[in-house]
């Protein structure tokens, strides 16, 4: 559970070179968790011939992630807005010819290249994105916390807009997953209509 991909190395590298953080400390942008990116790694090892994409790259940690786990039939996309990451990550993923690194909105250019077998949805605008999925893809989102380690008076205990999209939305079969650190969870859904 120690090791981390070679490509994971190399997109926290970019990271550190960059300044974004490996943590939800800090106010930000910044990169996925390693739980979290062993989590997308399970579910990208089951996209046998499919399409995989992300919005928000950042450096590409998640992307590595990914694409480190992903079959030999597969691709992944992933979109990013901001131009100094986007270099870095096609930096990170130049030898990856299955990965494309992509500038721009990253709803508008997932839709174009849609339907999806799994969306990491981590930047960009989110209301939307069910529709990016086949029947059967796969929608994960992160950074949310778990209700028992949010502070008594946190508002999230009561209305986390995160959740509430992801439940009450009726083509997905939805849950949350509390990482081993108690303190980080994930929202995943698959498409059934
Ligand atoms: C939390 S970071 C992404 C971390 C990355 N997914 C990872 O696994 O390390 C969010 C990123 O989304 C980007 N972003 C925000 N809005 C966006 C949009 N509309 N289209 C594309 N990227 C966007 C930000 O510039 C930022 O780099």
């Amino acid at each position: 559970m120690t090791d981390l991909p070679p490509l994971v190395v190399l997109a926290q590298a970019a990271a550190a070179e960059l300044g974004m953080p490996l943590s939800r400390e800090g106010t930000g942008p910044s990169c996925c968790l390693p739980g979290v990116g062993r989590f997308l790694a399970v579910l990208a090892a089951g996209c046998a011939g499919g399409l995989i994409g992300e919005m928000g790259t950042g450096v590409g940690v998640g992307a590595a992630w990914m694409a480190s786990a992903m079959p030999a039939g597969c691709r992944l996309v992933t979109v990013e807005l901001d131009p100094v990451r986007v270099a870095a990550a096609q930096r990170v993923f130049a030898d990856q010819d299955r990965v494309e690194v992509i500038h721009g909105d990253s709803y508008d250019e997932l839709a174009r290249r849609a339907p999806f077998d799994l969306v990491f949805v981590d930047g960009g605008p989110s209301d939307r994105v069910v529709e990016l999925l086949r029947i059967g893809g796969r929608l994960v989102f992160d950074d949310v916390t778990p209700v028992e380690a949010l502070p008594a008076d946190s508002p999230y205990r009561e209305n986390d807009p995160k959740r509430e999209f992801f439940f009450t939305d009726s083509r997905l079969v939805a849950t949350e997953v509390v990482l081993p650190d108690l303190q980080n969870s994930l929202l995943v859904g698959t498409r059934v209509r």
